[in-house]
């Protein structure tokens, strides 16, 4: 199995898709859409592009749909919510299916939708993840950071060196790990596994959320590993459903 890890979306080479991808955006949209699902929305439709989301959201029963909508960490004006995992409760999205788009995770997703299996990935669902990955015994894996605005983001390099690290320990299939950026998530992870919510507020974009408000609700349940078994899959281009 070969391992490689892009840290920005911009990155990943678009000649070269492999069969399997891993978006990563654990500041918050990936740990919001894992809870999300785990919470009984019907799917999370993410978008790029807020007029294709308005778009097609209109056409949706308004007692049956939700509005998520984030840039630069605060709520969009005319959204239902925000980009919070805490949000997401059941109460607030069961049965409902969520439309979903934010500053960098809703574009790397975009970034890789070709793949055939597509998932995303918090440190909330790590194990999951890779479990399926493992079982699955896929030849080659893209793992995707979302970053920030085309930059580096300490905490999805964070997430990445974690399932990597997860996979290369418990898979018996022989793990290539393909690049630098791979090799030093996983020594990153080993530097912070015993600290991941120290991690995640010492991060430029940590520090950008607590700037702008309390999100330290946020931050405990980003940080919270392994404590969900769902892991998102993408079934039609944008829609993911739990598993
Ligand atoms: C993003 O997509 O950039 C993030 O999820 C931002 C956020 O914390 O809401």
């Amino acid at each position: 199995m070969k391992l490689s890890y892009f840290h920005v979306p911009e990155h990943v080479p678009l000649d070269s898709i492999p069969n399997t991808a891993v978006v990563i955006d654990v500041l918050r949209a990936t740990t919001t859409i894992a809870w999300a699902l785990n919470n009984g929305a019907e799917a999370v439709q993410t978008f790029a592009d807020l007029e294709k989301l308005r778009d097609t959201a209109s056409s949706w029963d308004s007692s049956a749909r939700l509005l998520l909508g984030e840039r630069g960490g605060n709520r969009l004006e005319g959204f239902d919510l925000g980009n919070s995992p805490v949000a997401v409760t059941k109460n607030m999205v069961e049965g409902k299916r969520l439309f979903m788009s934010t500053t960098n995770g809703t574009k790397a997703l975009s970034r890789v939708s070709e793949a055939p299996n597509l998932y995303t990935c918090a440190l909330v669902n790590r194990k999951a993840v890779a479990e399926r990955i493992i079982n699955e015994k896929t030849d080659e894996i893209f793992i995707v950071g979302s970053g920030w605005e085309g930059s580096y983001s300490l905490e999805d390099s964070l997430s990445a060196g974690s399932l990597a690290s997860y996979i290369l320990k418990k898979s018996d299939c022989e793990i290539e790990v393909c690049n630098d950026e791979c090799l030093s998530s996983i020594a990153l992870w080993e530097s912070w596994k015993d600290d991941l919510e120290g991690c995640l507020r010492e991060s430029s974009h940590g520090k950008r959320l607590a700037s702008i408000g309390n999100h330290d609700d946020d931050f405990e349940c980003c940080s919270d590993l392994d404590s969900l078994e769902i892991v998102p899959t993408q079934s039609e281009m944008g829609l993911l459903l739990g598993a």
